[in-house]
């Protein structure tokens, strides 16, 4: 099976931090992806843009470069690759000066009618400065879309101010906020999976659902961005961003339509709804944890450098929401590092059956799961209570219903796009659908704050987990008191 191409509009995309590690890694990769599979037209244009002195010839090199590091090479095609670099130019502009705008001008003159979109890959600091000048540099069309990625503040007063400097110089319409999650395969298929099928919305509700989880597991560790991580943690870091999009996206109510707005304003409003964390409830509702080193694996403490650091690198919530559907239902989420495995899923654990009609010897009946991969092995598995097969009575197992996309529908050993592909097509496209308004954001940050208070005022340290296990004891006993357990963490 081959997945639809349908080609977008020819385009110049201005990549400010061209030189980076975001456009190495992800972007210069995802759109060499879709040139090979047809999508970018003749006329689509990427310009490199950063404060290094180099040629235009010297940054396409560069450009090969990051396809060699982060492309296998039996993708690599070389038709493609001459093609794709021949997409390529670049411009040197120092963003907080006035050197380079105007070249990076003439390079726009006269295309005014293709479609334009300023990525700014760069740290959060040059996003206001940038704004200003583009607005004063008169390249910016009525179409123009500027796409920025977090950290958008590191609470809810510094993402206000940051965001002012936005929308100083930008029509929410035109600012694109990338998380990174919301381009992730199975994350729209959550909502294909809810929405269009009849068979799961009538049971998507407090009354049959006991509870949620979300995890979001990764083996690795801050891997050279300590300084950033120290500050940040993985409240911060992951939470506020992409589990609280997950979170939204399994708790909404159904849009009118998959439009940008009627789906954005449906997660706002579950955002609206989170029952507060605070000093009150926080010993009860949150666990944060910090990975120490084992069998001579450096914990976080040696990773940063900081003997006294109580950044968290693991935490666990329990989150009410305050509505309807969802009263007396909670969602518990955790994210780590260094953890047992890489794994991300939403399992829905649906409660027990109201009355078991088999003897005791036909074994426990478990409750329904439906459990939604993120990654890896991207997929959906429902697990269902089924007769153990054979002769020998009645005897009840529990049997997954299993889904892994690759494999039903045909396309093992496809390769699973990559959500900035997605992502950085939509913005082509002009479809913020995938992408968060501010209003989400500022929600996201006001629920986030009591939390990230209620730690700085409190005197537990967090509590340490050994590297590659799942987690700190008192993520268990979150659950316990509830008499839950969280799913094991395995790929
Ligand atoms: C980023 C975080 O947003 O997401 C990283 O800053 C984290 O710390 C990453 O490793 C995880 O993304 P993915 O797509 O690898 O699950």
């Amino acid at each position: 099976m081959v997945a639809r191409v349908v080609p977008v509009a020819p385009f110049d995309l201005v990549v400010f931090g061209g030189t980076g590690d975001l456009a190495r890694r992800k972007l210069l990769p995802a759109l060499y992806y879709r040139d090979l599979a047809g999508q970018l037209p003749d006329d689509a244009r990427i310009i490199g843009v950063a404060r290094s002195d180099l040629s235009a010839d010297a940054y396409r090199e560069r450009a090969v470069e990051a396809l060699k590091s982060f492309i296998p090479a039996a993708d690599l095609k070389d038709a493609c690759v001459k093609r794709f670099i021949g997409r390529i130019s670049y411009v040197r502009v120092d963003v907080s000066s006035t050197d380079g705008w105007d070249a990076l001008a003439a390079l726009l003159k006269g295309r005014e009618d293709r479609v334009r979109a300023f990525y700014l890959a760069l740290e959060p600091r040059f996003f206001g400065p940038i704004c200003e000048r583009l607005k004063a540099s008169g390249i910016v069309t009525p179409t123009s879309r500027v796409v920025v990625e977090k950290p958008l503040g590191d609470q809810l007063a510094s993402y206000r101010a940051l965001n002012a400097q936005l929308t100083h110089a930008f029509d929410e319409h035109h600012l694109y906020r990338i998380d990174h999650y919301l381009g992730k395969e199975t994350v729209q298929n959550l909502m294909a999976l809810r929405f269009a099928n009849a068979l799961f919305e009538p049971l998507w509700n407090a009354r049959h659902i006991d509870h949620v989880q979300i995890t979001v597991a990764e083996s690795v560790g801050v891997e050279g961005r300590g300084a950033y991580y120290d500050h940040a943690g993985a409240l911060r870091d992951m939470v506020q961003n992409h589990l609280l999009q997950l979170l939204c996206l399994t708790a909404m109510e159904p849009p009118g339509k998959f439009d940008p707005d009627d789906v954005r304003n449906e997660k706002l409003k579950v955002l609206r709804a989170l029952e507060p964390i605070d000093g009150s409830n926080v010993e009860s509702h949150a666990v944060r944890g910090q990975y120490a080193g084992r069998n001579g694996a450096a914990g976080y403490i040696e990773d940063v450098g900081a003997n006294d650091s109580t950044t968290e690198t693991f935490v666990a919530l329990k989150v009410n929401i305050a509505n309807w559907r969802w009263s007396g239902t909670p969602f518990y989420v955790r994210t780590g590092k260094r953890l047992r495995s890489r794994l991300s899923e939403i399992a829905v654990i649906f409660k027990d059956v109201p009355h078991s009609i088999f003897p005791a010897a036909a074994g426990a009946v478990r409750e329904n799961a439906l459990i939604i991969r993120l990654q890896p092995h991207e997929g959906i598995t429902l697990l269902m209570n089924i007769k153990d097969p054979g002769p020998g009575g009645m005897r009840l197992i529990e049997a997954p219903l299993d889904m892994t996309f690759a494999s039903s529908l045909g396309i093992k050993g496809l390769r699973m796009p990559d959500a900035y592909e997605r992502l950085v097509m939509d913005v082509i496209r002009g479809d913020p659908t995938l992408f968060m308004r501010g209003d989400e954001v500022e929600a996201a940050w006001a629920w986030i704050d009591p939390i990230l208070a209620a730690w700085e005022t409190g005197h537990r340290r967090p509590q340490l987990y050994d590297a590659g296990s799942s987690g700190p004891e008192d993520a268990l006993r979150l659950m316990h008191m509830d008499g839950r357990r969280w799913l094991e963490i395995e790929a």
